[in-house]
């Protein structure tokens, strides 16, 4: 069965232009619940690690350092079937092809400054989770 949780990240080209409030409620009013939230600015290293899956690959670089650019807002995010239906809610990472009313279509400019991350599969949300809210996720608040 699917599982309810999922890790988004507002990501700092959001943060910067002010939309973490709006990608928030825009959430909410989709059904989201938000159990865990904090802004954080990562280290390069932290940043490295979090995308450690897509090391080798060409944008890797570009990636890093624009995650460690400035704040951004992971969440801990709770709904039925959620890595799926986050990634829906968020759109296709690239914004000139996310559909409508979708997150990245709404807010972000480009395939690398895409507003917003989502987790792309159970194992990894818990994953992710882990690694911005260990102390919630070992004390098994959620799964
Ligand atoms: P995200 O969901 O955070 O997961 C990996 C990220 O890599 C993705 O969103 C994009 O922001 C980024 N990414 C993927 N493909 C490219 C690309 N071709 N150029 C730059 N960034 C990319």
């Amino acid at each position: 069965m699917a599982g309810r949780m999922t890790l988004g990240i507002v990501k700092p080209d959001a943060v910067a232009k002010s939309h973490l409030g709006n990608i928030i409620a825009h959430l909410e009013s989709a059904g989201w619940k938000v159990r865990a939230g904090r802004l954080v600015r990562l280290a390069k290293a932290e940043a490295e690690a979090f995308y450690e899956v897509h090391r080798g690959r060409p944008f890797y670089s570009e990636l890093v350092e624009f995650m460690s650019s400035g704040p951004c807002f992971p969440m801990a995010l709770e709904k039925d079937d959620a890595v799926a239906a986050f990634r829906a809610a968020i759109g296709a990472t690239d914004p000139a092809e996310a559909a409508a009313g979708t997150v990245r279509r709404l807010y972000a400019e480009s395939k690398g400054r895409n507003a917003v991350h989502g987790s792309d599969s159970d194992e990894n949300a818990a994953r992710e989770i882990g690694f911005f809210f260990p102390e919630r996720e070992r004390a098994g608040l959620w799964g």
